[in-house]
């Protein structure tokens, strides 16, 4: 029978499947259809050093190949989560990715610094799409040299793994991945949603402006996690419109070491299950033994 599990920065994940930042609540939300325990590692929704409110209806959005969100990184702040939440995951025994942002250095550097090193711990994912607020908004992971800075700034307070999750946003995603790298990144993210609006014809306004997730964005996050493969060795984690196990194992031959999904649990609850059972059927019915061997497997 083939194992799904995955090592990732030396823990032992029960399969490489996680949820996307920001889709899935703080902790127990999913608990009465599947429960977090059927995950490699949950993504808590991205924290910040002091809470935020986040922005006015409407903040999600349908779209015809997607959906759009505008939550404005609305959160109870990482204090809170570790004081309310983290005890969840302790009595569950599950894998915790700690997703984080700030709008400024200081924020990012002085919330890293505020998590402790745990073994359920996995990595912080920090998320680069935040507006920089000292930079007049330009958004931090749109720089490679802010990517940089920010990246090796981090990796001085804290020892644990850390993933920088970027932005679609960009000429050269490489270029940005490759910075994350050099300054000492453990993995990389990709990616974070795409900028986008909806037009209301009858009101002749902007209902929601905010960014794009859903099967529109795969073929997007496929062509970044392939090109950014070949040129750092650090695990990638692929994300963006994965409903299924077809789009997951897409992501493992682009050369995804694992993989989360978002947009879909919204329409289908068992989206994340349904992709794990089918990630194991279709290793054993190739002949696979472990998910290792289809990554980074296709050519050209
Ligand atoms: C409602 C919603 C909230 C999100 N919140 C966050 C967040 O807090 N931090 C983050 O890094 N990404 C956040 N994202 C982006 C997702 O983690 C993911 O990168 C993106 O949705 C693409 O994956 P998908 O197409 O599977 O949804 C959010 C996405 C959605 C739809």
């Amino acid at each position: 029978m083939a194992s799904i599990s995955i090592k990732l920065f030396g823990k032992t994940l029960r399969n490489p499947v996680m949820n996307a930042s920001g889709t899935l609540g703080y902790s127990s939300e999913i608990e009465a259809l599947w429960g977090v325990k059927t995950l490699g590692a949950y993504v808590t929704k991205g924290l910040s050093l002091t809470p935020h409110h986040g922005n006015p209806i409407p903040r999600v959005w349908d779209e015809r190949s997607g959906m759009i969100n505008s939550i404005g990184l609305q959160n109870m702040g990482v204090e809170k989560f570790f004081a309310q939440h983290f005890s969840f995951f302790r009595k569950k025994k599950t894998p915790v990715i700690i997703n984080f942002f700030g709008f400024t250095e200081e924020e990012y550097v002085r919330c890293a610094e505020s998590i402790k090193p745990h073994p359920l711990v996995v990595a912080l994912e920090m998320n680069l799409s935040c507006p920089n607020i000292k930079a007049g908004g330009i958004s931090f992971g749109k720089d490679p040299d802010m990517v940089y800075r920010i990246v090796k700034r981090i990796k001085e307070v804290t020892g644990i793994p850390i993933l920088a999750k970027l932005t679609p946003e960009v000429k050269h995603i490489a270029e940005v991945a490759l910075a994350a790298s050099k300054a000492g990144a453990d993995g990389l993210t990709l990616i974070n949603t795409m900028p986008a609006l909806v037009v209301d014809l009858k009101r002749k306004r902007i209902p929601i402006k905010g960014g794009l997730s859903g099967p529109t964005l795969k073929p997007i996050a496929l062509r970044a996690v392939h090109e950014c493969a070949q040129v750092v060795s650090i695990p990638i984690i692929g994300v963006g419109g994965i409903m299924n196990a077809d789009d997951a194992i897409s992501f493992f031959m682009a050369g995804a070491s694992a993989v989360q999904v978002g947009s879909a649990t919204f329409g289908d609850p068992y989206a994340i299950p349904r992709t794990i059972t089918g990630v194991r059927a279709y290793l054993e019915n190739n002949g696979y033994r472990r998910v290792e061997q289809i990554m980074g497997i296709i050519d050209g």
